[in-house]
């Protein structure tokens, strides 16, 4: 795999513009050979970062967008930890984006949480597959966080979804960061991505930013997403979080 490239912003605002202009420049690749923009979106402090400028940009298709969720909390999707929520209250609400083109997570099985991962990637192979059978699906893009700890999607250090070679959509129940009930992407469909992009902003992410791009040999689970040729990697940070 190349190695990532590194786009870095003086300060958040001018990262979300940079974002947005990225965001739209798949969106066009991507309509220019399909008829939809698949894209998979975290939770966290990415919805904010996201939605600030691209919801008054003019040049969005937004019907022609298919959105996922990298990973999501296994919580109504009205509830405070919701990755839905937060994409809603910062995005999908300020935008004419058809509600049937989300794709969020089956609410009335939360006690279930493999029935909510198995249900999800239907969801996602619904979308993907047309006649023919794929392995993975691929997205054009997805749009991640990371966690102090090198964590990314609900993609922890240590744990033994980072083995997972097979799944497109698990689950775990036993997350270190709150809520303990997750569903996640796994490593196999963020590898066969057209992008991944990884947003750090802030002085809170200059440490795990540091060692993620200085060590990507320590095997942080954020430095195991190798997208695979001729899909690339990307940082977007601000000089906050690279100083
Ligand atoms: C989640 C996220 C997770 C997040 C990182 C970074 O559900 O918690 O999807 O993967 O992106 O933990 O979180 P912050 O952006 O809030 O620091």
């Amino acid at each position: 795999a190349p190695p990532p490239v590194l786009y870095s912003f003086a300060d958040p605002d001018e990262l979300s513009k940079g974002l947005a202009s990225f965001v739209l420049a798949a969106q066009d690749e991507a309509l220019k050979k399909q008829s939809t923009f698949k894209l998979a979106i975290s939770g966290g402090s990415l919805p904010k970062v996201l939605g600030q400028d691209l919801i008054n940009r003019t040049d969005v298709k937004w019907d022609k967008w298919e959105i996922f969720f990298a990973d999501e909390r296994v919580v109504p999707l009205d509830h405070e930890d919701s990755n839905f929520l937060a994409n809603d209250n910062h995005l999908f609400s300020k935008v004419p984006i058809p509600r049937e083109n989300i794709h969020v997570i089956d609410t009335s099985k939360l006690d279930n949480p493999e029935e909510v991962a198995d249900e999800y990637e239907k969801q996602m192979i619904a979308t993907f597959v047309g006649s023919n059978a794929i392995a993975f699906p691929r997205f054009d893009l997805i749009l991640l966080g990371i966690g102090p700890d090198g964590h990314t999607c609900s993609l922890f250090p240590g744990h033994e979804l980072l083995q997972e070679n097979d799944g497109w959509v698990a689950y775990l129940t036993d997350s270190p960061k709150p809520p303990n009930t997750r569903i996640t992407l796994t490593f196999p469909v963020l590898n066969h991505a057209h992008r991944v992009a990884f947003v750090a902003s802030g002085e809170g992410k200059q440490e795990i930013l540091h060692k993620a791009l200085d060590q990507p040999e320590a095997g942080l689970p954020c430095s195991m997403v190798k997208v695979v040729s001729p899909g690339q990697v990307y940082w977007f940070s601000d000089d906050a979080a690279l100083k």
